[in-house]
C-alpha cells in the first residue's frame, strides 16, 4: 500500500493501480471516453489527463495509464487540465457535434452550448478504439479495425463487407461511448 494525494486529499492505493483507478476507488471522478474497466487501456482520447507532481516537477499525465507512486501529487481540475480538458472535447465535438455524451462532457467542463457548432457533418464515431479492443479482448475476434489515414480514418469491417467472424454478441455497440455502432435486424451497423 502506498499513499498519494488527490485535489488534496492523502488517499492510499495498491501498487500497479493507475491514477484513474486511484481516484475512482475514493469517489473522485475524472472524465474519460476511452476507458472501460474491462479492457486495457490505451490511452487514445487523452481526456482524463490529469496534472501530476513528482520530485517538485509538475506535468500533464494520462491518468488511465499512469501509474500510482508514494507520494505523488494529482491535480484533477488544475487550469492547466481544464485548458486541456476544452480543448480536446472542442475537437470531438467538431467531429460529432450531435454525442449527447460529449454534450454531457462539455457542459460539465464549463463550455457554453453556443461553443458547439452543429452545422458540420456529424461523424458520430470519435476512433477511441474502444469497439475494436472489445472486439478482440472480450469476444476474441478481429472483426473491427481502424482503416484509412487523416479525415479518413474509421471503423471497419474487413473488406468492408459483413463479417462472418462477427458472432453479434453486440459487446461493440454496448461499449461504444457516442453510440456510435448499433445492431439493426441483428446486423452490425458501422458510423460511415
Ligand atoms: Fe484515458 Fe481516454 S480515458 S486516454
Amino acid at each position: 500500500m502506498l499513499t498519494l494525494t488527490i485535489d488534496g486529499k492523502e488517499i492510499g492505493a495498491h501498487e500497479g493501480m493507475t491514477v484513474l483507478e486511484a481516484a475512482q476507488s475514493v469517489g473522485i471522478e475524472i472524465p474519460t471516453l476511452c476507458h472501460h474497466e474491462a479492457i486495457t487501456p490505451y490511452g487514445s482520447c487523452r481526456l482524463c489527463t490529469v496534472e501530476v507532481t513528482q520530485r517538485g516537477r509538475s506535468r500533464l499525465a494520462v491518468s488511465c495509464l499512469f501509474p500510482v507512486t508514494q507520494g505523488l501529487e494529482v491535480q484533477t481540475n488544475s487550469e492547466r487540465v481544464k485548458k486541456l480538458r476544452r480543448g480536446i472535447l472542442e475537437l470531438l465535438l467538431a467531429r460529432c457535434p450531435s454525442s449527447e455524451t460529449l454534450q454531457d462532457l462539455a457542459k460539465q467542463a464549463g463550455m457554453e452550448q453556443s461553443e458547439f457548432d452543429f452545422s458540420k457533418d456529424d461523424k458520430k464515431c470519435i476512433l477511441c478504439g474502444l469497439c475494436v479492443r472489445a472486439c478482440q479482448e472480450i469476444s476474441e475476434k478481429t472483426v473491427l479495425s481502424f482503416v484509412g489515414r487523416g479525415i479518413e480514418r474509421r471503423i471497419a469491417t474487413p473488406f468492408y463487407k459483413p463479417s462472418d467472424d462477427c458472432i453479434t454478441c453486440r459487446a461493440c455497440a454496448y461499449i461504444c461511448p457516442t453510440r456510435a455502432i448499433r445492431f439493426e435486424d441483428g446486423k452490425l451497423v458501422l458510423p460511415d
